[in-house]
């Protein structure tokens, strides 16, 4: 069912817990997604980086996300995860995406605004929703890699000012957390969260959870986050199912039996994350 992802938010904020968005990479991936959410009734969001859509086809992602999103009975969106290019967000808002997030958060206040406000007019046009980033998140999404000495933290009083002046939906903040796995675990600034979401009425977003401790997680969600992303986890589990089962199987050569046990892989950790975000029987 395609519910827009303002609406699957804001009732998340309103009950308390946190709807996961989950960065899929192909068809097996989407639909252990989907499978998951439909079994725990849990509302998804289907989330999708410039790389994912440059490797399989911007149009085949749409595609295969609105054809699932057709077919379950649980909120199902697609949104655009770290997109940059305001030539790529209006291709797949005019594609019929309605769930965007600009990643200014690498440029200055005033230019992170300035880039914001334009996806924001564009997009708001057509009743999507606008997620943005003040802050910068250290480790590695796609080709972009942020050294843990330049993360910057969101600053709360610019967080209010930033929400106000671009109009966005949704907030992703740094507080700690960082994009792939960690070297030493994560301090998260709960304070600084407490802070932010006084300050902040809109639906905030936690990037870069993977690797996080549950109870960690658990925190965050009763301090006010209402999305969390997870990418790092399920390509982990994806390939190490996969590349155990062609060990154990070295004449395997049918990607109907060997993408099995790894969709399976990440379909377990889909289950850890909804129970983890409390978004199972909210659907
Ligand atoms: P992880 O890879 O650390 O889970 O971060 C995911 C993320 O923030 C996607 O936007
Ligand atoms: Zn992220
Ligand atoms: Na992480």
């Amino acid at each position: 069912m395609f519910i827009s992802t303002m609406e699957i938010l804001i009732d998340a904020q309103n009950k308390g817990y946190a709807v996961p968005a989950f960065n899929i990479h192909n068809l097996e991936t989407a639909m252990a997604v989907a499978e998951t959410a439909e079994e725990l009734k849990s509302p998804v969001i289907l989330a999708a980086t410039p790389g994912t859509f440059t490797f399989n086809g911007r149009k085949n992602i749409h595609a295969i996300v609105e054809t699932i999103a057709g077919t379950t009975s649980v909120p199902l969106t697609l949104h655009l995860d770290h997109h940059t290019s305001f030539e790529d967000i209006k291709t797949s808002v005019d594609l019929g995406c309605r769930s965007v997030m600009i990643d200014a958060s690498h440029y200055s206040f005033e230019e992170n605004i300035k880039i914001v406000k334009e996806v924001v007019s564009y997009t708001h046009k057509v009743g999507g929703t606008v997620e943005a980033e003040l802050g910068v998140l250290g480790g590695i999404e796609d080709d972009l890699e942020v050294n843990e000495d330049r993360a910057k933290y969101t600053d709360p009083d610019a967080a209010k000012e930033f929400a106000e002046r671009t109009g966005i939906d949704s907030l992703a903040i740094a507080i700690g957390t960082a994009h792939g796995l960690y070297k030493s675990e994560p301090k998260l600034d709960y304070e600084r969260l407490k802070q932010i979401k006084e300050l902040v009425s809109i639906p905030l977003v936690l990037h870069g959870a993977s690797g996080i401790p549950n109870e960690n997680i658990k925190r965050t969600i009763e301090l006010g986050i209402c999305k969390v992303n997870i990418a790092t986890e399920l390509k982990i589990s994806f390939s190490n199912a996969l590349r155990q089962h062609l060990i154990n199987h070295p004449s395997e050569n049918d990607p109907r039996k060997y993408f099995l046990s790894a969709k399976e892989a990440v379909k377990k950790i889909v289950k850890e994350k909804i129970l983890l975000c409390n978004s199972n029987n909210r659907a």
